[in-house]
Order: structure tokens, then C-alpha cells, then sequence
């Protein structure tokens, strides 16, 4: 894995490490934590009806109004971060030492659990999920990896929760965008985090990957969010955006005016109700 063009951007050594993809003694055993639930969910036969909160995880979940059963083990091959990725989200986490990290899509809690065994003591993991069948089971993974207590799983809609969750929680440090993967919903979603970033923040947008039709929302928000003097790199279809030390927040797109935050704030949920 490397940095495919342009210049580093100020999370660059922090990029760099992670995908080295190399692990201490010490790292390895906490990764095999994961290792261990990774195999117990590739054998895992249950079943499981999945209902469809955004646009879909590469076919695995519908709108009908009774969804197809999928076991447990499918969801896991279809849905969740490889091992590599997982690895790189774990190098990653700890190579940047966030305080509040910020997840779009737990699914079944798979990098969830690479990145909070990570986390430096009193770092939190808040992990939004919308179908209730996989939050649960998802809570149940965290707790087998031991991060039970570091990670909490927001059960709703991103559009419905996340208000509540940037109010609650943030300022983050490092924020993953790993489901609902739509143009238009993920402009929305980048437009309600933004101003809950903390300076030098690090966002990653999954699965931007030239043909995908998310790529079109990572480029225009590349390109204005650039403007504000954020930094952007494209690491082999993840969307990487680096924050400058203290962010100009009110000139990030869809920001509220930090001096006037109290004012703006009903104003600025409003356009996520449109967001599913
Ligand atoms: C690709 S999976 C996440 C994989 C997980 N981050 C991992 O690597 O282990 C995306 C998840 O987002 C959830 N999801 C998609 N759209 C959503 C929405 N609008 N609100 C809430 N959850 C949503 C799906 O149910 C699915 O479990």
C-alpha cells in the first residue's frame, strides 16, 4: 500500500506507518484477538435479516420489506475490512493517538475492534450502526476482543444519530466513513462531521475507488474542503483527508460559524432529514 500521487499531507508519517503493515511482538498479540473472531465468524452459520439503512453494502443488504436471510459468514467475506485493512486501521489508530474516533457502519464490529485495540488508555471508539441484528451482534464481537468499554454502537440511521453523537462526543480525532455509500448521502454526512473535527483531525472515506459513484462526492469534497486548507490523498480507494493543526472550521463546507454556534445549531440538522 502507498500513497498514489501528490504530496504527503500532514498525517503523511502517520500514513506511511500504517502501511508498512508491520506489527511489534505486542501488536501482534493484540491483532490476534481479532484474528481468533475472524475465524469464529468465516465458520459462523447463523442467519441473520438485514435491513437496508443506505443504499445497500455491495448488494448484501435490501429494502425489501421482508430482506433475504444471509448467514453470518457471508456478511462477514462481503461487508467487513480485510485483514490488511484491518491492520492498516490498526497502525493507523495508533500511530495518530486520536482521543474520539468516529465510525460510519460497524456491521459486525470487525474494524471496530482492529481500531479500538489500538486506542491509548481513556480513548473512546463510537461506532454507528443502523441495522439492529448486527449492532447487536457487534457489541457481543467487542466484548470477546476485550474493548468493550472503549467502543460504544449507536444503534440508527447515520442521519438520525449522528447529530446526537457529534453533540455528545465530539470533537473527533479520526473519523471512518464505511457505509451508505452514496454520492449525495456522503456529501451530507461530511458536511454534519466537519465541524465537530478536531484540529489535525484525519477522516477516511471508504471504498472511493475510481467507477464507484461515491468517487464523484470524494473529489468535490477533496477539492472544497482542499480550499479550507485541509489536505486530501487518494491510498488505493480510500479517501484520506488531513486537518490543519487548528481548522479554519467555519470555511470547511457545511460548517456553522463557531463564534455563533448556539444560534446556528437547529438550522444546521435540517438538511440531514433528508439523508436516509
Ligand atoms: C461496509 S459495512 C461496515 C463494515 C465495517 N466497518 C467493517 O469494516 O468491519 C457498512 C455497514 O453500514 C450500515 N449502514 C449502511 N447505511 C447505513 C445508514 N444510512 N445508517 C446506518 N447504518 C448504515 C450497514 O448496515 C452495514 O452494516
Amino acid at each position: 500500500m502507498a500513497v498514489q500521487r501528490g504530496r504527503l499531507p500532514r498525517s503523511g508519517a502517520a500514513l506511511a506507518a500504517a502501511a508498512r503493515l508491520r506489527l511489534t511482538p505486542d501488536e501482534a498479540a493484540l491483532e490476534a484477538r481479532v484474528t481468533a473472531l475472524r475465524h469464529r465468524l468465516a465458520a459462523d452459520t447463523r442467519e441473520l435479516r438485514i435491513v437496508d439503512y443506505g443504499a445497500g453494502t455491495r448488494g448484501l443488504v435490501t429494502t425489501e420489506a421482508r430482506p433475504p436471510v444471509r448467514r453470518v459468514a457471508e456478511v462477514y467475506r462481503r461487508a467487513a475490512a480485510t485483514p490488511g485493512w484491518g491492520r492498516f486501521l490498526f497502525l493507523l489508530t495508533r500511530a495518530l493517538k486520536p482521543l474520539r474516533v468516529l465510525e460510519l457502519g460497524t456491521n459486525l464490529g470487525v474494524s471496530a475492534a482492529h481500531v479500538a485495540l489500538a486506542l491509548e488508555p481513556g480513548a473512546r471508539l463510537v461506532s454507528i450502526e443502523g441495522d439492529p441484528g448486527l449492532a447487536a451482534l457487534a457489541r457481543g464481537h467487542l466484548a470477546e476482543a476485550g474493548v468493550a468499554e472503549r467502543v460504544e454502537v449507536v444503534e440508527g440511521r447515520f442521519a438520525d444519530r449522528l447529530p446526537d453523537v457529534l453533540d455528545a462526543h465530539g470533537p473527533f480525532d479520526l473519523v471512518f466513513i464505511d457505509g451508505h455509500h452514496e454520492a449525495e448521502a456522503t456529501r451530507r454526512y461530511w458536511e454534519m462531521i466537519a465541524p465537530h473535527l478536531a484540529g489535525g483531525a484525519c477522516v477516511l472515506f471508504d471504498d472511493v475507488e475510481p467507477g464507484r459513484p461515491v468517487r464523484r462526492a470524494w473529489r468535490a469534497i477533496a477539492e472544497a474542503a482542499t480550499v479550507a486548507g485541509v489536505e486530501a490523498a487518494d491510498l488505493l480507494g480510500l479517501g484520506v483527508l488531513t486537518l490543519p493543526a487548528a481548522p479554519p472550521i467555519s470555511r470547511l463546507p457545511g460548517a456553522r460559524d463557531p463564534f455563533r454556534a448556539s444560534e446556528s445549531l437547529p438550522a444546521e440538522r435540517s438538511p440531514a432529514a433528508a439523508v436516509q
